[in-house]
């Protein structure tokens, strides 16, 4: 176990924040870690009402919003816009904003600079980088720089082509051992908590209670300290295949798309507008206005309605 002082942090958290230091209590007291990921202020809003604890703005939002079909080509300023928009949209939550590919691996400076900006300019509480080994020295210089740092092993998505492609990890002896010492340096080197990405669940099991910081799971099992799913995943918003560990909790994209099916229809039918999402304007004002220009064929209707407000 490590006895490495806590993540220090870049200043007092904002007043409603949850800790994060909170997060090392819930581990010990087996309390569960909800996290999810969000790309906007409504969805982060919703997942704070929601009560999770932790938002993970992921680079993911280059596949499930940006369009792309990896996460690779998420850049710096994308991910910049998407997590201020999340910031605006939720307060308790800790918002972990995810360092895209070439934020970070080129050299300490790039990545230090880019993790303070993720603070400064969008008001990220935390960063997350995928990799150790030779990553572990950019955990150390963000970290000794005052931003906390999330890690992040296994199927490490950015490296996806690298491993073979989107598998799970770890599941030889020599893997297995292999993501245990990685999850133990990330700690050493500073990591305030660490995802674990379809991992096995008995791997998953031993490197949370190796580590003293909080592991978060996608695809690792019940057995860690929290779990984080994709927004798009788990409300079934994503027309892509979904992981093994992917729960859906709706289908909200068959519900949206009859929604919109609906609306055309209406557009189409002339059921839409209805007279109550109208405006109307003051009698003697219609009546100077059509002595002015005429009578159109909205005119009569619009002066029966009496509506001045634009409430
Ligand atoms: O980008 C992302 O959404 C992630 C999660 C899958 C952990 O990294």
């Amino acid at each position: 176990m490590s006895t490495r002082p806590r993540t220090p942090g870049h200043g007092a958290p904002a007043p409603g924040k949850l800790p994060i230091t909170e997060l090392l209590e819930m581990k010990g007291s087996h309390s569960p870690i909800a996290m999810i990921t969000a790309y906007d202020a409504p969805s982060g809003r919703l997942a704070d009402a929601a009560g999770v604890d932790m938002i993970l703005v992921g680079d993911s939002a280059a596949m499930t919003v940006l369009g792309h079909d990896s996460t690779v080509p998420a850049t710096v300023d994308e991910m910049l816009v998407l997590t201020r928009a999340v910031r605006r949209g939720a307060t308790r939550p800790l918002i972990v904003a995810d360092m895209p590919f070439g934020s970070f691996q080129i050299s300490d400076e790039l990545a230090v600079t880019n993790a303070v900006r993720f603070v400064k300019e969008a008001g990220a509480d935390a960063v997350k980088l995928e990799g150790a080994g030779l990553m572990l020295d950019r955990v150390r210089a963000i970290v000794g720089s005052g931003v906390p740092v999330m890690g992040h092993i296994g199927l490490t998505p950015q490296s996806a082509t690298a491993l073979g492609g989107f598998k799970a990890q770890g599941r030889t002896a020599a893997k297995a051992a292999e993501l245990v010492s990685d999850a133990l340096a990330l700690e050493e080197a500073g990591c305030f908590s660490v995802v674990l990405e379809a991992v096995p669940t008995p791997v998953a099991a031993r490197i949370t209670e190796l580590l003293t910081i909080p592991t978060i799971g996608i695809g690792a099992g019940g057995d860690v300290d929290g779990q984080v799913l994709v927004w798009h995943d788990l409300l079934g918003l994503y027309d892509g295949h979904a992981p093994r560990f992917v729960k859906q909790y709706a289908q909200l994209a068959g519900e949206i798309q009859d929604a919109v099916e609906h609306y055309v229809a209406d557009v189409r039918e002339h059921r839409f507008p209805e007279e109550v999402h109208t405006y109307g304007m003051p009698e003697e004002e219609l009546e100077a206005f059509v002595a002015e220009v005429g009578e159109g064929r909205e005119v009569g209707l619009q002066a029966d309605l009496g509506v001045s407000g634009l409430a």
